[in-house]
């Protein structure tokens, strides 16, 4: 399999980092909009494209660990590839976390969790009023909640560092950083 070069990156690299980047900001904005707005109609489909990114997270994550990190396109100030590469492992350990706490929420919460209509977890409905459910366990289910919290506006100032990163490398630096995580060749 092609791996990841200081001149290029593999096509794997490039496709999961943009299948997922763009598939997260979306979640995000989905789950922010949803919670905001109580629009519960929306919350079986960000579960099942939670669960569903999760499988690609995961492939993206061991990935990165087999193959390592990319080269530095260029000589960079200590600070600033320490920056960056914090920011990397908030971005990596984020997307891992979501989902799982999303799960946990749901699914130890009460209110169950299908993918696409088949029912992985189900609802535990309270025997005394059908309509509401019941929590397996509020402590776990209530962490969760507020690990998806925390952790999704973590991701945000994590995303917003990154793009002004890549912006930075674009527009300042003039570098081929951008360009080779959209697949081209550099020198
Ligand atoms: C990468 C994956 C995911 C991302 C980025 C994401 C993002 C978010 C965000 C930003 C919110 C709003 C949080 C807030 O404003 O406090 C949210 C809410 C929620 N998410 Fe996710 N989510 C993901 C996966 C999942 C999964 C897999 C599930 C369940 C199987 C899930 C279930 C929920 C539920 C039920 C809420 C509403 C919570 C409430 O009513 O307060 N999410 N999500
Ligand atoms: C429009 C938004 C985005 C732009 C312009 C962008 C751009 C880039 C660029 C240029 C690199 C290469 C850095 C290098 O060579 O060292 C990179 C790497 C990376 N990006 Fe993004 N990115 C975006 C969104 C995201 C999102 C939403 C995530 C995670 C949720 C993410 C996670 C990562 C990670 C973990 C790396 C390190 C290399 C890797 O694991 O593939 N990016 N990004």
């Amino acid at each position: 399999m092609q791996t990841d070069q200081r001149e290029k990156l593999s096509t794997t690299t490039v496709v999961l980092h943009w299948i997922v980047g763009l598939s997260v900001l979306g979640l995000l904005t989905v789950g922010i909009y949803m919670d905001q707005t109580h629009t519960y109609a929306l919350y079986p489909l960000h579960k099942s494209f939670g669960v569903l990114i999760f499988f690609l997270i995961v492939a993206r994550v061991v990935w990165r660990i087999k193959n390592g990190w990319p080269e530095p396109v260029g000589e960079y100030p200590k600070a600033e590839q320490l920056l960056a590469k914090i920011v990397h492992y908030v971005l990596l350990v984020g997307i891992v976390l979501m989902p799982i706490s999303g799960f946990l929420m749901s699914a130890v919460g009460g209110n169950g969790v299908e993918f696409f209509g088949l029912e992985l977890v189900a609802r535990n409905p309270d025997p005394a009023n059908p309509s509401e459910t019941v929590s397996h366990n509020s402590t776990v289910s209530g962490v969760a909640h507020e690990m998806h919290g925390i952790i999704a506006y973590t991701l945000i100032v994590a995303i917003g560092l990154h793009i002004a990163g890549a912006l930075k490398h674009h527009i300042v630096d003039k570098d081929g950083t951008l360009r080779r995580m959209l697949g081209q060749r550099i020198r």
